[in-house]
């Protein structure tokens, strides 16, 4: 990680590129297997996770003030705050310090992924809002550098530096990179209401009596290279449905729908309250997506599962393009 140098002002950096915009669309995350284990002395919890990105995107915009050293953020969702609640702002302003810059951004984000979700969308924006300022301001930083920047955001952060697929331990910073063989369509259901992560985990444990320890089987796959679907599919579990089924029934239903629509299998994502189905194609996850989506209150999305991957696109005078 550069150290900390003396702080420069725009445009002694900016001037020597010629982008001063960049624009970059970022996946949500699922967790193919998803096991919370024993609390740790800083108070998270050491995870054991498969998680894959899906192709439904956010996108965002950073371009560099020219006025100032402001951050201004803009939002097409009225319900996010856009000040420094905001993760977006959060991972602009440690990486402008971490790199001893003062630079001022404007930074618009359009939310296609849902909001406390279980899908990684506040977290996908953090990572890419570190890759895009990496970029737009030539820091020169490694991935590795990145996701350590991100650790310090939130658990899942780190993970999308390491996408499409990773397996992700600890508190959510020690992530290895894995292949996932075969294609698989993923059907989002998203029930219409949020669940808080934090007060998941506190269900979590309180609603447990034991940690139940890391399958042999689940641990097998940290040391391969590149899984298979069809060995991961059996394999697919979420700690937090136990505790989460009982509060809101919805879970079940999104599963039980998905599951006679055809789903090879269905799971919580993450804390919640998406629940998702893998599909062996397309045609049989769009029929899916467009029934499931007519239940009201519910929205649908299907995808490619473990396809996308942050990317980022410079722009000089072009206008913003939608992904
Ligand atoms: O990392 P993130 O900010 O998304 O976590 C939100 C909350 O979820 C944390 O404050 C913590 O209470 C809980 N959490 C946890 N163990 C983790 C990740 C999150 O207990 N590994």
């Amino acid at each position: 990680m550069p150290l900390k140098g003396d702080r420069i002002r725009l445009p002694n950096r900016a001037a020597s590129h010629t982008a001063s915009a960049v624009r970059i669309c970022t996946p949500a995350k699922i967790n193919l297997i998803l096991r919370v284990l024993d609390r740790r002395s800083d108070g998270y919890h050491n995870l054991w996770s498969l998680m894959q990105t899906v192709a439904l995107e956010d996108e965002l915009r950073f371009q560099v003030r020219a006025d100032s050293t402001e951050l201004r953020l803009k939002c097409d969702v009225a319900s996010l705050p856009t000040d420094r609640r905001n993760l977006v702002w959060r991972a602009a302003a440690l990486v402008l310090d971490r790199a001893g810059l003062q630079v001022g951004l404007d930074i618009e984000i359009t939310k296609r992924i849902p909001l406390a979700a279980g899908l990684g969308g506040g977290s996908s924006d953090a990572a890419a809002t570190i890759v895009a300022l990496n970029h737009l301001l030539r820091l020169g930083w490694s991935g590795g550098e990145m996701a350590q920047v991100g650790a310090a955001l939130g658990s899942d952060v780190p993970f999308f530096f390491f996408a499409p697929s990773a397996i992700v331990r600890g508190r959510g910073e020690d992530v290895a990179a894995v292949m996932v063989t075969g294609a698989r369509w993923v059907v989002l259901v998203h029930p219409g209401f949020p669940i808080e992560t934090r007060w998941a985990y506190d269900r979590l444990a309180a609603t447990r009596e034991h940690v139940r320890p890391l399958s042999e089987q689940h641990s097998r796959f940290a040391s391969q290279a590149s899984l298979a679907w069809d060995d991961v599919i059996p394999l697919m579990e979420n700690d937090f449905e136990q505790p989460l089924v009982p509060v809101y029934d919805a879970i079940r239903k999104m599963k039980a729908r998905l599951l006679s629509e055809g789903a090879e299998t269905a799971l919580l994502s993450g804390s919640g309250a998406t629940v998702f189905g893998i599909f062996r194609d397309e045609d049989s996850a769009v029929r899916a997506q467009t029934s499931v989506g007519q239940v009201r209150g519910w929205r649908a999305y299907a995808g490619r599962a473990g396809t996308a991957s942050l990317s980022c696109q410079e722009e000089s005078s072009d206008p913003f393009r939608v992904c």
